[in-house]
């Protein structure tokens, strides 16, 4: 079997150091699938991807076929299967909004164009950089050649941490639930929806007061990244590695029968979402495709907090079209 090309950018970065073993070990793919990874980072961090190769090598992984380096986007999706674009310009003191999304769009504009030139036909792309959902928007558009669904990012690690507070919360084990949704944008106005979710065959709504769900659930799950950041001085890491293991292997591999899993992939239209915007959606994989789960009753406690996350997806996506990034 011809190995699969991983490339992760940002790959000197806190997520890279603890996402790279894993791809590494077969975690992301499958134990019987060979990879090689492609490590992006800007120049300056090249040194330090280099000792991460180095630990790599001494892994003696054996489905580890080779390793790149390079801080040429060009050379990095060239021939790339699977694509974690986890590098970004992080908010630093005095920035606004718009400046942080120019900023990104001077990295994922291109790579998007990168990828479109030289990715393989069947790349899929998960872009962990923050702001997720945008940058994943701006890189979708300059890749016009590859299909749009194949742009996603990450809300799954809101999804995984919706799924421990719940069952901390039930005392149940996270295995019990089933159903749990993430809708919108990766940051504090996502949605964590537990009117669908089942616990035991039950609504996971009918089992916790209405004042834990609205008052505790809700803004610990949306307010954890930054609750995290003020604990370790740093923003998650190793959780937002497994979140994005979880989401490809799912993506490549299919979401388990009975369940679903939260993505945030281009909007068909589905929910009221305009179509377009990379959302976060109910959804489960089927031949290597996400789709979204439909049907599902929206009440009005629900819409309102799906249109918050949705209209702020939809400011971003005007700024950056005024900036001309997509
Ligand atoms: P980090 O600062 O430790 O690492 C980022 C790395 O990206 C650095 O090594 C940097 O040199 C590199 N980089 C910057 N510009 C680049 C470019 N143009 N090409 C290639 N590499 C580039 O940050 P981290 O902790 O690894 O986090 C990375 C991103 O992930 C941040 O934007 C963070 O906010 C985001 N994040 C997202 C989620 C999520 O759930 N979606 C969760 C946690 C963190
Ligand atoms: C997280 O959810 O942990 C991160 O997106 C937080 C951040 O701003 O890096």
């Amino acid at each position: 079997m011809a190995p699969v090309k991983v490339t992760v950018t940002g790959a000197a970065g806190q997520i890279g150091y603890a996402l790279l073993f894993r791809i590494a070990s077969g975690q992301l793919l499958g134990a019987d699938v060979p990879v090689t990874l492609s490590l992006l980072e800007i120049t300056p961090a090249l040194k330090a991807a280099e000792g991460t190769a180095m630990e790599l090598d001494d892994c003696a992984f054996p489905l580890l076929k080779g390793i790149e380096i390079t801080d040429s986007a060009d050379k990095a999706f060239d021939g790339a299967n699977v694509a974690l674009l986890v590098g970004a310009r992080p908010r630093t003191a005095g920035m606004e909004r718009g400046d942080l999304l120019e900023a990104n769009g001077g990295i994922f504009g291109p790579q998007g164009k990168a990828i479109n030139s030289h990715a393989a036909d069947d790349i899929r792309v998960l872009v962990v950089g923050n702001p997720a959902n945008t940058n994943a928007l701006i890189a979708q558009a300059a890749a016009p050649d590859v299909p749009a669904e194949r742009f996603t990012a990450m809300t799954r690690l809101d999804h995984n941490r919706a799924l421990s507070q719940l069952a901390a919360k039930l005392k149940v084990s996270v295995t019990d639930i089933k159903k749990m949704t993430i809708w919108g944008n990766h940051s504090a106005t996502q949605y964590p929806d537990l009117f669908h979710t089942e616990v035991g065959g039950k609504i996971a709504a009918e089992l916790v007061e209405d004042a834990w769900l609205r008052e505790t659930f809700i803004p610990k799950v949306a307010k954890r990244g930054a609750a995290i950041i003020e604990a370790r001085g740093a923003s998650s890491a190793a959780s937002a590695a497994n979140a994005a293991i979880d989401h490809v292997h799912d993506w490549v591999n299919g979401t388990p029968e009975g369940d679903w899993t939260s993505a945030a992939i281009p909007s068909d239209g589905s929910y009221g979402v305009p179509e377009g915007i990379i959302s976060s959606f109910p959804v489960v994989s089927r031949d290597g495709r996400w789709e979204i789960v439909q049907g599902l009753s929206i009440d009005e406690f629900s819409r309102e907090r799906i249109d918050a996350s949705v209209g702020e997806l939809v400011e971003e996506r005007d700024a950056v079209r005024a900036l001309n990034l997509i």
